[in-house]
């Protein structure tokens, strides 16, 4: 068996996908497996075809093109088996505001707010603080900014020359409460959600050091909630898995807040993160399942 395990890429999270790639890279290795490292570019077609020739990708791509369906509909294209979601489900996923009304179709509560022009947002409050502003397609909290009550200045950073995330901008109410994610892999055999895991960032939200700095949040799974919204968070994160189509491993990422009993979905990642940091492999320990039988498992699962 011979793995290409794709990392790198191009978008805003190429670090971090560095290390998921890496990761899983050693992990295949540690069990025997013949892997080939390959850093998506935009040759990345010819590379696999031409000169490695995998029987099956791991795709630890992160954001823009690895993780909305670009990726996926090369590999499609070459008929090789990959990891993961397919075109559909990772190009809806990667697009927070049009995943709002699938997730809502599904019985599912996703946050309100919605997309403004970002010359706008940088202007005025164009909702009442606290409120998020957040780039539609982008992971890692890579240009998420969190307006606190009582603030008198907008967001002045999405409106300069330099932003690089689109000219529309989702702005969210923010969520008081909790964070928390789950996991759930399978498609075919029917979603399972792994558990719950509850995170506290050590400051601040939690933005990109806060998930890969070590020591940047607290992670307590399970996490300790009402069963009822405990049952609840799992139930949605497999109904969100399958309304948006996904297959293999995804994370889906709540906010809940305890004083008004409120669980909300804010979206559904379809390449979650698998660094030493992440969440997907704490969780899957937690089920009894080894990082190494979680990346197995994955490149048992790829499909075309
Ligand atoms: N976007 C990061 C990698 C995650 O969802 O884990
Ligand atoms: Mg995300």
């Amino acid at each position: 068996l011979h793995v290409a395990v794709l990392m790198g890429g191009l978008s805003a999270e190429r670090e971090v996908s560095l290390t998921s790639g890496e990761q899983c890279a050693q992990a295949l290795e540690r069990q025997g497996v013949r892997v080939s490292r390959v850093d998506a570019g935009r040759d990345l077609a010819n590379v696999l075809s031409g000169l490695i020739k995998p029987d099956v990708v791991l795709n630890c791509l992160h954001g823009a093109w690895g993780e909305d369906g670009c990726v996926q509909g090369v590999l499609e294209t070459l008929r090789i088996p990959y990891s993961h979601s397919g075109v559909l489900a990772s190009a809806l996923a990667m697009d927070k505001n049009k995943s709002k009304a699938v997730l809502k179709a599904a019985g599912v509560k996703a946050p309100g707010g919605g997309l403004y022009d970002r010359h706008e947002v940088a202007a005025r409050h164009v909702i009442e603080p606290p409120y998020v502003v957040k780039p539609n397609a982008e992971g890692s909290s890579v240009g998420v900014y969190l307006v606190t009550e009582g603030a008198n200045r907008p967001v002045a950073e999405v409106g300069e020359p330099g932003w690089a995330y689109g000219e529309q901008v989702m702005v969210e109410p923010y969520i008081a409460g909790k964070e928390l994610a789950v996991a759930v892999i399978g498609y075919a055999d029917g979603p399972r959600a792994l558990t719950v895991t509850d995170i506290t960032p050590t400051k601040g939200f939690y933005d990109y050091e806060a998930k890969y700095a070590p020591g940047g949040s607290v992670h307590v799974l399970p996490a300790v909630l009402p069963p009822a919204v405990f049952e609840a968070a799992l139930r949605q994160a497999e109904a969100a898995h399958v309304a948006m189509g996904c297959k293999g491993v995804s994370r889906s990422d709540f906010r809940y807040d305890d004083v008004k009993d409120d669980l909300v979905l804010l979206e559904v990642n379809t390449q979650p993160g698998m660094t030493p940091t992440s969440l997907v492999p704490e969780q899957a320990a937690y089920a009894g399942m080894s990082y190494e039988d979680l990346v197995r498992w994955m490149v048992e699962d790829a499909s075309c």
